[in-house]
């Protein structure tokens, strides 16, 4: 049995059903502060089985103590942790607490029951502000910008000083770099339950008409089009990421890191363009300042993981998109009655006028 921590979260419940889909069980613990159990029965109806779930809280060592007790757990995935940037500035100690502080409590509690393999979210903003790209393993981790990617770093060491002091121990850090789309059947995905912080599901919301207009930070960088490049990662793409990594650590001792893109960078105003040429919706944006603590370009070398666990990203950037977007649907209409005009519908295909008209820029 594998434990995904933050299993009902937007990266955890796709790598839940991976697990199913390779004939794992899996048991679920999540504190549900940004998921619900809404996720459960998503993930059983896509799933075909259920996974067991645990409410519980992973800074809570006698919950963890309970939990490796009641279930026969081979290896940890610990996907659960707070995520959201600005959040994290404002309040760092609440970040650190989880983050790090979670992660302490986790593998204690690994140790303790004898479970020593062990995959790590981690992130690509762990190399900060690379001079040089695309952003391969052996790239010096940074100075992180943000208490949210300190405490990623910090949780990373803690595992690595962890496995340097027992053999036992087979912990692999997958650092990811953009995660977006959903589920392909448009079933599951990412439910942000604040204002979204992050690119692509605020400009879905703006979309589904929940906001006004999106907002572009910098298109002054040194990029083709003076907007911040990223690789985006489709996240059943990520998740497959995870099932070839837990192959390649069991049994397996040390730290092992992955980097998990797919080796190209898109600029913000290309992830629009492309949205509107594939879903059909024109997306109104205005061009803002730089976001403190961006950096202009990140993209990675996948071709460690893709040596070492024959993983490689499949999904395009439309697939991606179109993903996502019929995620975002299903949710809006969740929300509220639609009314879906041909523009809107994620179903018909883009009719050509539609696409050459492109984003509106306000
Ligand atoms: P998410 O918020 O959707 O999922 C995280 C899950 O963890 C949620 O279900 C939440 O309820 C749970 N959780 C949070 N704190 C907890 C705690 N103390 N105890 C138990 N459960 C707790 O986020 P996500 O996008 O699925 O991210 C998963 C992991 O991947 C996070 O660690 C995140 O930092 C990392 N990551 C995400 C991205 C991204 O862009 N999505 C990029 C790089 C790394
Ligand atoms: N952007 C906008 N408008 C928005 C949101 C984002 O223009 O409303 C721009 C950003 O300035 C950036 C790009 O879109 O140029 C991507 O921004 P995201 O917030 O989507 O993603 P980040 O690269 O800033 O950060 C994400 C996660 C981090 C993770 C990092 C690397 O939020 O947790 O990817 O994996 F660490």
């Amino acid at each position: 049995m594998i434990l995904v921590t933050g299993g009902t979260g937007y990266v955890g419940a796709q790598v839940v059903l991976q697990l199913l889909a390779h004939g794992q069980t899996v048991v679920i613990f999540d504190n549900l502060c940004n998921s619900s159990r809404a996720s459960l029965e998503r993930i059983a109806r896509l799933g075909g089985r259920r996974a067991r779930f645990v409410l519980g809280d992973v800074r809570n060592r006698a919950q963890l103590d309970a939990l490796f007790a009641d279930f026969p757990i081979a290896a940890v995935i610990h996907c659960a942790g707070l995520k959201a940037v600005g959040e994290s500035v404002r309040e760092p100690l609440r970040y650190y607490d989880s983050n790090v502080g979670g992660s302490i409590a986790l593998c204690q509690a690994m140790a303790a029951a004898g479970v020593f393999t062990l995959i790590f979210s981690s992130s690509a903003t762990v190399y900060g502000d690379c001079a040089t790209m695309p952003i391969d393993e052996t790239c010096a981790t940074g100075l992180p910008t943000n208490p949210y990617g300190f405490s990623k770093l910090m949780a990373e060491n803690v595992m690595i000083s962890l496995a340097a002091s027992d053999a036992r121990w087979s912990v692999g850090l997958l650092r990811y770099f953009n995660p977006i789309g959903a589920h392909e059947s448009g079933e599951l995905g990412e439910a942000p339950a604040q204002v979204p912080n992050n690119l692509l599901p605020y400009l879905l919301q703006v979309a589904s008409g929940r906001r006004d207009v999106l907002q572009v930070f910098g298109n002054d960088y040194a990029t083709p089009d003076g907007t911040g490049v990223r690789d985006y990662v489709h996240v059943m793409d990520l998740a497959e990421g995870h099932w070839r990594a837990l192959q390649a650590l069991l049994g397996g001792s040390g730290v092992r890191v992955w980097n998990l893109g797919t080796g190209r960078g898109y600029s913000v105003l290309e992830v629009v363009d492309a949205f509107t040429r594939t879903c059909g919706v024109p997306i109104a944006l205005t061009f803002e300042p730089r976001r403190t603590g961006d950096v202009a370009q990140c993209w990675a070398d996948p071709g460690k993981a893709r040596r070492e666990l024959g993983w490689q990203a499949r999904r395009s950037l439309d697939d991606m998109l179109r993903d996502a977007w019929r995620w975002e649907c299903r949710l809006a209409a969740e929300h509220r009655p639609i009314v879906y005009t041909t523009e809107t519908s994620p179903t018909i295909p883009v009719a050509a006028a539609q696409a050459a008209s492109g984003y509106a820029a306000v």
